[in-house]
């Protein structure tokens, strides 16, 4: 697969096989993935706690408030990244490095779900959780900034037409 079709092929997955585990080298080559991740000053100011079996469906539980991931119930795995600060490199004694904590966060999260992708497997990114809860069901400091959702995809559950800006909405040349 060359990247544009990774990009197109990956997609937010709401519908997963809950018969299906994630085998544990396609599990390494996705973390290994997330540690390749670029960050300002080289910091990685994040942490990846790998959320599987009971764990796993007490962090899922947060994300179905309101209605909303109901799909969370059938994923075999959930990555939380949180916070972890770093002090770090030259950039980090001008400007605070935290600042860009969360660009760091969205770019391991693209390089994660990109990953998961090659492997034939399918993910969500979820921004709608419960911070509090999930710290205490995995015992973290850091404030949970990120969930993503890993599995795989229910047979038959479709790959959707990209919906996005044109280009001309998003790109000017000077
Ligand atoms: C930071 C972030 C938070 C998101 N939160 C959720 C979420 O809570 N639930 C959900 O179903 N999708 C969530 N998404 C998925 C987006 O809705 C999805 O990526 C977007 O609509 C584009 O669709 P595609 O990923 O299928 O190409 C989130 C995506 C990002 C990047």
């Amino acid at each position: 697969m060359d990247f544009l079709e990774i990009a197109n092929t990956r997609q937010a997955c709401r519908s997963y096989d809950p018969t299906r585990e994630i085998e544990r080298e396609k599990l390494e080559k996705v973390l290994e993935a997330a540690r390749l991740a670029p960050s300002a000053c080289n910091a990685q100011p994040y942490f990846i706690t790998v959320c599987t079996g009971e764990k796993k469906e007490l962090v899922a539980e947060t994300t179905r408030g309101v209605g909303m991931n109901g799909f969370t119930k059938d994923v075999p795995v959930i990555f939380v990244i949180s916070e972890k600060p770093e002090k770090k490199g030259v950039l980090g004694t001008l400007v605070p490095i935290d600042s860009y904590m969360a660009l760091d966060m969205g770019i391991a999260a693209a390089y994660i779900t990109a990953e998961a992708t090659t492997q034939g497997l399918s993910s969500c990114i979820i921004g709608w959780f419960d911070d509090e809860k999930i710290r205490t069901v995995c015992g973290n400091e850091g404030r949970t900034r990120l969930v993503i959702a890993l599995g795989y995809a229910k047979e038959g559950d479709p790959l959707r037409k990209k919906v996005r800006k044109t280009i001309d909405e998003l790109v000017k040349e000077v």
